[in-house]
């Protein structure tokens, strides 16, 4: 099995190079990725000098490059994770968006639709579904009705991936999971965000009063179902991953401060939340919950690891490597910060 994998530097695309290498030792990878803010080589440095591995820098709406790659390397299947990937950062400016997560897509369906491939997985979200009241979850035939830009584009390559499928028989499966957590997050996300702020001892920024409801995932967990999907799952078909496990944002954030103060490392912190004017405004999703009967019954997956044992290993992970989380925090995204969280005057303005 000769694979594309889009994104791979990223969070979910690094931890999903490594479960494959590890999962099926005589597959090969190609690794396309533009490199950007969130893209970081030192996420595979392990594995960087593996025979069964190759990096390619490059965008995946470059057409030429895209067309190059599928024709010297004849894959067998396309995993696509590259994406700009943080709703924040959609309100600040939507078009990057537009480019890498719509036009991209269409430029990697074409390369498979020329050089055709086994399997095309399109790493989707739950964010396309748009938001939930209290009660109630997102089957895979619940209508889209996204909410911000990230899940506007998001939806929009979706759509495309369907209409590539139903027009030119491109074997597209997608894949539309819940929250990810764990090891190489980018510290914008919630969870790393908070514990980053905790150990350089400054404030935790909970948006409104911390309410809203995400489903957890541990990222292990969706590298393993992604896996299951890319080997047997049915094409044209859309499968959920959900971690099962529903949080307020506020429960998050003191379940990260609870396991501080039981480490050695961090029982000098006293980390301190602070509930900030909701910058997302209206823009953002109350509730996320996924029905996952069906992966679960077709292809018998469901999560393993428990919200508790994750973050905890999540915690411990950042703790351990704060020289990572450090080197992939630069200037920019100071500026980023500052934007978000010191204006008050909230995303959209
Ligand atoms: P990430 O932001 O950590 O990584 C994205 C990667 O894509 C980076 O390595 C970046 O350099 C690369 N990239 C961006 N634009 C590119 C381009 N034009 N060409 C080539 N590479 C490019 O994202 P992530 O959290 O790992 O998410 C991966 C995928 O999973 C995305 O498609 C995202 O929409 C989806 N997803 C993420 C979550 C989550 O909780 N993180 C949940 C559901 C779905
Ligand atoms: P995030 O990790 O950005 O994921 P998403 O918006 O894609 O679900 O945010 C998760 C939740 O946490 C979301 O409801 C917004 C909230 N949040 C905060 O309260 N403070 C923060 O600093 C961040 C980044 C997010």
């Amino acid at each position: 099995m000769k694979l594309l994998v889009t994104g791979g530097c990223g969070f979910i695309g690094s931890n999903f190079i490594r479960y494959v290498l590890r999962a099926h030792p005589d597959w090969k990878i190609v690794n396309l990725d533009k490199l950007t803010y969130a893209g970081n080589l030192a996420n595979l440095k392990d594995i960087k000098e593996d025979s069964c591995y190759r990096f390619v820098k490059g965008d995946i709406a470059d057409r030429q490059l895209v067309n190059r790659l599928f024709k010297e390397e004849e894959f067998d299947a396309v995993v696509n994770f590259a994406a700009e990937s943080h709703v924040d950062r959609s309100i600040l400016d939507p078009s990057p968006f537009i480019e890498t997560n719509v036009k991209g897509t269409q430029v990697l369906l074409e390369a498979a639709r020329g050089y055709p491939v086994q399997r095309f997985i399109q790493i989707s979200t739950d964010e396309v579904y748009g938001s939930l009241g209290p009660t109630g979850k997102f089957t895979e035939e619940s209508p889209l009705r996204p909410n911000s830009p990230y899940a506007a584009s998001k939806a929009a390559a979706d759509l495309l991936c369907r209409a590539y499928w139903k027009a030119y028989d491109v074997p597209v499966i997608i894949t539309r999971s819940s929250n990810n957590y764990g090891p190489y997050q980018f510290p914008e996300k919630l969870i790393p965000l908070m514990i980053r702020n905790a150990l350089l001892g400054k404030e935790l920024p909970v948006y409104g009063e911390g309410k809203q409801v995400r489903d957890w995932l541990y990222v292990e967990d969706n590298c393993q179902a992604i896996d299951l999907v890319l080997r047997k799952g049915k094409v044209g078909e859309v499968y959920n991953i959900g971690g099962g496990c529903e949080k307020r944002n506020i429960e998050v954030v003191q379940m990260i401060c609870e396991i501080l103060r039981d480490h050695h490392e961090a029982q000098h912190l006293t980390p301190k939340i602070r509930f900030i004017k909701d910058p997302r405004g209206s823009a953002h999703d109350f509730r996320y919950a996924l029905d996952c009967t069906k992966i679960k019954e077709e292809l018998g997956w469901e999560p393993r690891v428990r919200f508790e044992e994750g973050l905890r290993l999540t915690v411990n992970w950042y703790l351990e490597n704060q020289d990572w989380v450090e080197g992939v925090v630069t200037g920019e995204y100071l500026e980023y910060y500052q934007k978000v969280y010191g204006s008050g005057k909230g995303l959209a303005k």
